[in-house]
């Protein structure tokens, strides 16, 4: 793979500046910030009063703490336009998430904040090796998610070719990808494995492939997917995390030199990790729930954003801003079996252990008596698709999740093509227990 480390005179002054200029930075616009939403969103100006909290009491950037959090539930109570700091009329763009249940939440942006979002979005895909003048594959879906625009935006702002494919159509990606020759592509990890099943199926050798760097995110994925899809395409794969509440992709990056863990876009968002029951702050380096807080955003300021995302904060390595670990899953992804909490990247970890298993794969919780139970649908591989092998992988499979993780598990291994596929962010858990 080719080395991709940035040049000189490449970066930002931002992205090499002293700790010290980055936290004098996050006060002033914290301050801005905290200021703007009490006198300018009733929704803040409201749950700041409510906690006996003025933007004056913020003297130090830990003054944070003094504030309320902002939750899904609060977007949600203020639907669709209620927690904007701006009138309607200034809003330059809106964007929704869909969401599982009730009504979506709405987000809105100023031009001014759709311009930061494309320079951060552009800073993202230049940590992943990208230039101006690359052709950029774009398979995030477009509309009112934020993946697909968002990464359109900066993508064009880096100086790109941009190839606004979205999702779906996986066969028509394939060919894209052949006649057009990205050097970038942009997706979700689990589609990226859909379209890998596709370039195999036409006969072609995803190596030979003009991609050099694929940018994924949107959801969690591991380090085994990262070497799964990094020798299968001969490419670099670099993790980019962001929500449409916050902003949407772009509020943390990998840099393709290091592929440590994600640097968060400090002069726009300042990170905490607290205590997801509690709520009580942890120091860097414990894992607990990110929660962020924009720092220039003007339409939509968010105060304390509960992210449900799990991870711990580490020192800059590639970049003097912290770093966030690869997001271990959601709180809500968290399954408890037998007293054991279990994620699914958990699962996907042991299933790329095993040979004769593709990485596929569904996890459906049942219940049996008190006890929840769970199931893992996976793929063969086409090489060990005979009854023997397939018997044999689903046993190498549960002895990996008991011995590393602790649980029992099922495991029902299916021909290849057997587990639902993904074109956007993929659906890990299938939860069938009786509803209480
Ligand atoms: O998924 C924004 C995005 C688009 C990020 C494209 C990256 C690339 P939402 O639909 O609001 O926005 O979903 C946000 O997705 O809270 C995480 O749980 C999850 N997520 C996003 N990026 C990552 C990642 C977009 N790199 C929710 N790793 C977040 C793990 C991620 N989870």
């Amino acid at each position: 793979m080719e080395n991709l480390s940035p040049r000189a005179g490449e970066l930002e002054a931002i992205e090499t500046a002293s700790r010290d200029e980055i936290s004098a930075l996050q006060l002033e616009r914290m301050k801005w910030t905290l200021t703007h939403a009490y006198e300018n969103s009733p929704f803040y100006h409201k749950s700041f009063d409510e906690l006996g909290a003025h933007p004056s009491d913020l003297k130090t950037l830990s003054d944070i703490t003094k504030f309320p959090f902002t939750t899904k539930k609060d977007l949600r109570d203020t639907y669709p336009f209620g927690m904007f700091a701006v009138p309607r009329e200034r809003l330059a763009r809106i964007h929704a998430s869909s969401g599982t249940t009730g009504k979506p939440t709405v987000v809105g942006y100023t031009a001014r904040d759709v311009d930061t979002w494309a320079s951060l979005v552009a800073r993202s895909i230049r940590a992943s090796g990208g230039r101006a003048g690359d052709l950029v594959h774009i398979a995030y879906g477009y509309g009112l998610f934020t993946g697909g625009l968002g990464a359109h935006y900066g993508a064009e702002k880096l100086g790109c070719t941009v190839v606004p494919v979205s999702g779906g159509m996986t066969e028509r990606q394939v060919a894209l990808i052949q006649d057009f020759k990205p050097r970038i592509i942009m997706v979700t990890p689990s589609y990226m494995l859909s379209i890998l099943d596709e370039f195999r199926r036409q006969g072609l050798d995803p190596r030979e492939s003009s991609l050099a760097v694929g940018i994924f995110g949107a959801e969690p994925w591991t380090n085994a997917m990262r070497e799964e899809i990094e020798h299968a395409f001969d490419m670099h794969a670099v993790d980019i995390y962001g929500l449409s509440e916050v902003m949407g992709p772009g509020v943390a990056s990998e840099c393709v030199e290091s592929k440590d863990g994600l640097h968060i876009w400090e002069d726009h968002f300042y990170p905490e990790i607290i205590d997801p029951v509690t709520g009580a702050a942890l120091p860097d380096g414990e894992i607990g729930e990110l929660v962020l807080t924009t720092l220039t955003k003007e339409g939509l300021p968010i105060i304390r954003y509960r992210t449900r995302d799990l991870t711990r904060l580490l020192p800059g390595t590639a970049r003097s801003m912290r770093r966030m670990e690869k997001i271990t899953g959601r709180s809500d992804d968290m399954m408890i079996l037998r007293g054991v909490n279990v994620f699914p990247t958990q699962i996907e970890e042991q299933i790329l252990k095993c040979r004769g298993l593709a990485p596929h794969f569904q996890i459906e919780l049942t219940r049996s008596g008190r006890m929840d139970d769970m199931t893992v649908h996976v793929e063969c591989t086409v090489e060990a698709a005979d009854e023997t092998a397939r018997n044999a992988s689903a046993r190498e499979l549960t002895h990996h999740v008991k011995s590393v993780i602790g649980v029992s598990t099922k495991v029902m291994v299916h021909s290849p093509g057997g587990v639902a596929r993904s074109e956007g962010k993929a659906k890990r858990i299938v939860d069938n227990r009786p509803k209480e």
